[in-house]
């Protein structure tokens, strides 16, 4: 048993990096790209969340959030991505990488966004 393992282990490690899909690719970078996680900010899906709370000097609770990018449109992202802000890290990404961001969450939202869809179309 344990020796088949062993066998299969290499095979494995091997396999997930030379076949990794678009898709996969897109996951990879929007939950790890350069090692500051999109998701962390702006959740798993695109959809936006509460990055910290706080209270102020004068103790009004503060909220600041990531916003929800899953309807944003490909070129604003990149030159999102490409630009200071000032919450957001700045990234060095290709824009085949934001692409491949882009359209991974496309995919993980098309339900979400087809609503949007069906809404505009019955103009
Ligand atoms: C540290 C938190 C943080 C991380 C990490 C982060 N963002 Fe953001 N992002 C924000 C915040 C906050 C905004 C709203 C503008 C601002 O204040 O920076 C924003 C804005 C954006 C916008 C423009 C939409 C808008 O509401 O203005 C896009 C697109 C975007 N982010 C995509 C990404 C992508 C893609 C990544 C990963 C490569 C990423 N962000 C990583 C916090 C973050």
């Amino acid at each position: 048993m344990i020796k088949r393992l062993l066998v299969f282990v290499p095979l494995l490690l091997g396999a997930s990096e030379d076949f990794i899909t678009h898709d996969e690719y897109g996951q990879m970078l929007y939950t790890n790209p350069r090692g500051v996680s999109c998701s962390q900010c702006h959740g798993d899906k695109g959809e936006g969340r509460v990055i910290v709370t706080f209270k102020d000097v004068d103790g009004k609770k503060k909220v600041i959030k990531g916003s929800d990018i899953r309807q944003e449109n490909l070129s604003a992202m990149i030159s999102s991505v490409n630009s200071y802000h000032k919450i957001m890290p700045r990234y060095y990404l290709t824009d085949e990488e934001v692409k491949a961001i882009y359209d991974y969450l496309q995919k993980k939202n098309e339900k979400y966004l087809a609503k949007f869809k069906e809404s505009g179309s019955s103009k």
